[in-house]
């Protein structure tokens, strides 16, 4: 039987089609696997290796007991777009109507899908960074879009401002930022996010901002895009409370925009999902009100997370990056004699006890030269698994 259908356009924009037609499994799906086989540590997949805060999930407890487990409203319970806009407030000074302005998704994934499946037409033009967070292909080829990226180059992995302007142009409906970025670990500064808004005023172009790592920023601020004067007419921000908590099984997540941007969304995402999670959405309501200190405890902790792996790594051989931000550090193998990042992840498990992303899963074939000794190792684990991951890898220099 010949399967047809959409499925061909997600598969092949998000690198998974061969040429022969066969639907090849993620990379992620291969190194989990092959750590479950193992027994390596796992650095592999980014997800935390600890619960978020006790008090979180004792108020999804609360509300399960409590009866909270229909049905909740489309746009999600009042409760959370009220937690929501007033997170916007309190930390970015931003200004949104839960009432209008705000949409809870079935993760930062679903914000993506239905955002994309809503605005674009076939055809239109979607500019990201590349390296990029393997959902955006995918979504924009089911969506019918066309995608244009703009590299994002070691050592320190920022945009060249040159190549962007050259990227948007009367063809781009939607500019896509991730900002802090999977898998760089790129916080995008005040002189690109000014240039992006520019660009998206010239060319009539909507933009649409990932920040689902808006709060793990290592000594850099995080700035929305929609803080930038003439941003917010024009941009449907998206975050989720799976990073932030460290909850991502929840996948509570939402977006926020002018109010005719979020019910054209919403016209999409009735259909794919409709509501879900209802008993974690009062209890992210209750994580987003928390005192500040969590925020900054979360950043910290992980900044030291950071610090361990990256030291480990360069103590083992290899050239590391210096992320502001998000979960992951990406190291070149190169200096070890390895220019094959994908061989590398295959045996690293045997080498050294670890598994990673070879960064090439970022990357559409035809862009990855320059990246291909690049592995993306995940820190969002415990210190002692970082510990024991780091003297592991010293066996690499033997
Ligand atoms: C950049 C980025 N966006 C979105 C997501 C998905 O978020 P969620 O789990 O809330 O769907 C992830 C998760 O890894 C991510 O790294």
């Amino acid at each position: 039987m010949t399967v047809s259908g959409s499925w061909a356009r997600a598969a092949r924009g998000a690198m998974l089609l061969a040429d022969d037609g066969e639907l090849r499994p993620t990379i992620f799906a291969e190194m989990s696997a092959l750590a479950a086989r193992t027994g390596a540590i796992n650095l592999g997949q980014g997800f935390p290796d600890e619960d978020g805060p006790s008090a979180v999930r004792e108020a999804a407890k609360r509300a399960i007991d409590d009866g909270v487990n229909q049905y909740p409203p489309g746009r999600g319970i009042p409760e959370l777009r009220e937690a929501i806009a007033a997170h916007q407030r309190r930390f970015y000074g931003l200004s949104v109507d839960p009432d209008r302005e705000v949409l809870v998704t079935a993760g930062a994934t679903e914000a993506i899908a239905a955002t994309m499946l809503a605005l674009l037409d076939d055809g239109d033009e979607v500019v990201t960074f590349e390296p990029f967070y393997d959902s955006y292909a995918a979504m924009i080829a089911l969506a019918g879009g066309v995608h244009v990226t703009v590299p994002l180059r070691a050592p320190d992995f920022r945009p060249d401002l040159d190549q962007l302007r050259d990227a948007v142009t009367d063809r781009t409906r939607i500019i896509l930022i991730n900002s802090p970025h999977n898998p760089t670990g790129t916080v995008l500064d005040r002189e690109a996010l000014e240039l992006i808004v520019e660009l998206a005023h010239q060319h009539d172009a909507i933009i649409v901002a990932d920040e689902v790592y808006e709060h793990l920023t290592f000594g850099v601020p995080h700035i929305p895009v929609s803080m930038i004067p003439g941003a917010r007419e024009r941009t449907v921000t998206i975050s989720s409370g799976g990073k932030t908590f460290s909850l991502t099984g929840w996948k509570i997540g939402w977006l926020s925009g002018p109010a005719e941007l979020v019910d054209a969304i919403i016209a999409v995402k009735q259909f794919l999902t409709y509501v879900s999670g209802s008993p974690f959405q009062p209890a992210i309501a209750l994580g987003l009100a928390m005192p500040d200190g969590y925020f900054t405890d979360a950043a910290s902790t992980l900044a030291a997370k950071r610090d361990v792996l990256s030291a480990g790594l360069r103590g083992a051989g290899f050239e590391v990056s210096r992320p502001d931000g998000a979960y992951f550090v990406i190291a070149d193998a190169a200096p070890l004699g390895f220019e094959d990042a994908v061989e590398l992840c295959r045996r690293l498990p045997e080498l050294a006890g670890v598994v990673g992303i070879p960064l090439a899963a970022f990357i559409r074939p035809e862009r990855r030269a320059g990246y291909r000794s690049m592995v993306r190792f995940a820190f969002c684990k415990q210190t002692a698994v970082l510990e024991r991951a780091a003297q592991n890898l010293a066996k690499l220099r033997g």
